[in-house]
């Protein structure tokens, strides 16, 4: 058996087109563009292509960008200012920290600092705690991305084994989450799991977002499974590899995203899409 590929980039393209379509109703109908602010400090390399991914997805789908860039020595003090400052203007209806920040800042003081009705990455307490409760407000892009993925799939996650590799804040945990909130039996497992192998050949849904390339090795998995690999690593010889063996988990799985071109492109559209929920909710 070959699987399946499951084509991220399609997928958010056909999200990208949905939020694209509702800006244009709401402007039509007398309501300003959304807009997004993205804040980067510093100069690292990755974040900066991230970034400007992000920036260009706005003009793509008529969200208006607000670039704000800013050098590595700022002080905390001064970021968290200019947060205050976009979470008091009206015009604004997201804002986006892109993480990691330097070391001298506090990343949690300052995804706390933003308005929860504006964290459009889904990173503040306030919108991880409704989504623990079934209530969820702003979804984290990449976990929320993935579940968009799964039902391209046909996947129905009523009762089925779920099993999310990597328990980080951002990724693991908000996914494992989302799989509890569409009905999975959801298992975590971490650095500290006693036999991944065992728990990965349980998985119905396999979701690996761990950043260590071949983590999961293509002989565990569970055949006719459905593996989303969150994992993006550059290897020694400059390409792009995931956290799962790719070949040979294509040979038993039914369903398997692409690295690159899997789940990626759904981190972005993820975004498109919160920060046009932001704007209709707060009514601006
Ligand atoms: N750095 C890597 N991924 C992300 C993301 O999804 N959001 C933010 N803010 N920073 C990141």
């Amino acid at each position: 058996m070959s699987a399946q590929l499951i084509d991220g980039k399609a997928v958010a393209a056909q999200v990208q087109h949905r939020v694209q379509q509702a800006v244009t109703e709401r402007v039509a109908a007398g309501h300003r563009p959304p807009a997004l602010a993205t804040i980067l400090v510093g100069v690292d390399p990755a974040s900066e292509i991230y970034v400007r991914n992000k920036r260009r997805s706005c003009e793509a789908v008529g969200i208006r960008s607000v670039p704000q860039q800013f050098d590595a020595s700022i002080s905390e003090a001064a970021l968290l200012a200019e947060i205050d400052r976009l979470n008091a203007d009206n015009g604004v209806d997201g804002i986006l920290v892109q993480l990691p920040l330097p070391k001298h800042i506090d990343t949690t003081v300052v995804i706390e600092r933003i308005r929860p009705d504006k964290d459009v990455d889904g990173f503040h307490p306030y919108n991880l705690g409704r989504l623990a409760q079934r209530l969820p407000a702003l979804r984290p892009c990449t976990p929320f991305g993935v579940i968009e993925l799964l039902k391209s799939a046909g996947e129905t996650f009523y009762g089925r084994q779920a099993v999310v590799v990597g328990a980080s804040n951002h990724v693991g945990r908000p996914m494992a989450l989302e799989l509890l909130l569409a009905g999975a039996t959801t298992t975590v497992t971490h650095r500290f799991t006693r036999d991944l192998a065992a728990e990965v050949a349980r998985a119905e849904i396999l979701v690996v977002g761990v950043g260590k390339p071949g983590l999961v090795r293509g002989e565990w998995i569970q055949p006719g499974a459905t593996v989303i690999d969150i994992g993006i690593n550059r290897l020694a010889n400059g390409s792009l590899a995931g956290d799962v063996e790719f070949a040979a988990a294509r040979e038993r799985a039914a369903w398997i995203t692409p690295v690159p071109g899997g789940v990626g492109p759904m981190t972005v559209a993820m975004l498109m899409q919160n920060t046009l929920t932001a704007a209709e909710r707060r009514g601006s």
